[in-house]
């Protein structure tokens, strides 16, 4: 990629494109194209191809997807498969149509089956049953991937499928029902100091394991990607992740400390754990010379002065 190749960031007002615009724009890209949902919906085949048509971008980074946690992936089944897939569609065709370089397209953890072996495995995908509360999500997100895989094989593309852990970082969603893990925990634990709650709830057991990965270092692993490596270097798909595992509770404990609440924690056990360990294999990315460097505690404590940053704006 040259300084001053036209960059497509799609979804770059949102966690994952944000930070890829920042890194780009740290290493000295000056030709990105942003366009925000409002000024251009990429469910819109119509808009997206006259998009493609006049703008031609050299290369293409697709971080829009509509994005949620358990309640609405399960409340909205239909609407997580159809826009998702739109969006795919109209901005995968059209970059074959119109010559990108490269794609990258951004996927996740879940397209993982339910009852795979951990740490999760690049030869996992579809080799059994997917999780159903976020089913048509990750059969949408599957759906892409393949179609990027296919173009690759039958027209000779070079579009890259990634798979990021679970995700922090600036611009994340706090919304009550929405929110992953980290920034719900984030929020409430701020909330209870704010107010001198005398304790925070914390759904589930506080056992099972998972990993977190800083946006700021999937943005260095996306641009590392983009830069150096082919859709053949690569493979189908590739894990991004720092191969970390920490408990619910620990992480508990770590968001307590940096945000400086004294009060208690308290575990719900009446509410689901979920998987009880969610971690990825990590060894193919590692192999191709890229490493997370973000620790967790430094990235929480970003973010914690983000978000305090934001609140009195
Ligand atoms: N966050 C994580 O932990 C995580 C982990 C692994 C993988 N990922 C993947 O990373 C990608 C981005 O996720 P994210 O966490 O950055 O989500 P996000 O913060 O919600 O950002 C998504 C962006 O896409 C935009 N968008 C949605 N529908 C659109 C449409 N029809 N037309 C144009 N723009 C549209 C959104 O705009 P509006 O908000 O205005 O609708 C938003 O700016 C997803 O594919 C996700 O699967 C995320």
């Amino acid at each position: 990629m040259k300084k001053h190749d036209k960059i497509f960031v799609a979804g770059y007002k949102g966690l994952v494109g944000s930070a890829i615009t920042k890194e780009l724009k740290e290493k000295g890209y000056n030709n990105l194209i942003l366009k925000g949902h409002k000024e251009l919906d990429l469910s819109d085949s119509f808009a997206v191809s006259e998009f493609f048509s006049i703008n031609k971008p050299d290369y293409v980074i697709l971080a829009a997807a509509k994005v949620g946690g358990i309640y609405a992936n399960n409340t909205y089944p239909v609407e997580f498969f159809t826009e998702n897939m739109k969006i795919q569609l109209n901005v995968i065709e059209n970059s074959y149509k119109y010559n990108v370089k490269k794609l990258l397209f951004l996927g996740s953890s879940c397209i993982y089956p339910k009852n795979a072996p951990q740490p999760l495995k690049e030869e996992y995908l579809l080799s059994s049953k997917l999780e159903k509360t976020n089913e048509m999500y990750a059969l949408a997100k599957i759906g892409g991937l393949k179609l990027c895989d296919a173009y690759n094989r039958e027209y000779g593309t070079d579009f890259i499928s990634v798979m990021p852990c679970n995700l922090y970082g600036f611009n994340d969603n706090y919304h009550e029902q929405n929110a992953h893990v980290l920034p719900m925990l984030l929020k409430r634990f701020h909330d209870a100091k704010v107010s001198n709650a005398e304790s925070v709830t914390v759904w589930g057991s506080g056992k099972p394991l998972r990993e977190f990965m800083f946006a700021g270092d999937l943005a260095r692993a996306v641009v590392y990607l983009m830069e150096n490596k082919t859709a053949k270097d690569i493979g189908e798909i590739i894990n991004i992740g720092t191969g970390e595992e920490i408990s619910i509770s620990e992480l508990a404990d770590l968001i307590k400390e940096v945000v400086g609440y004294k009060g208690k924690i308290v575990f719900d056990k009446t509410k689901p754990d979920g998987t009880m360990r969610k971690v990825m294999d990590i060894s193919k990315i590692n192999s191709l010379g890229f490493k997370a460097k973000t620790s967790l505690k430094e990235g929480i404590k970003k973010v914690y002065e983000d978000f305090c940053n934001n609140l009195t704006h």
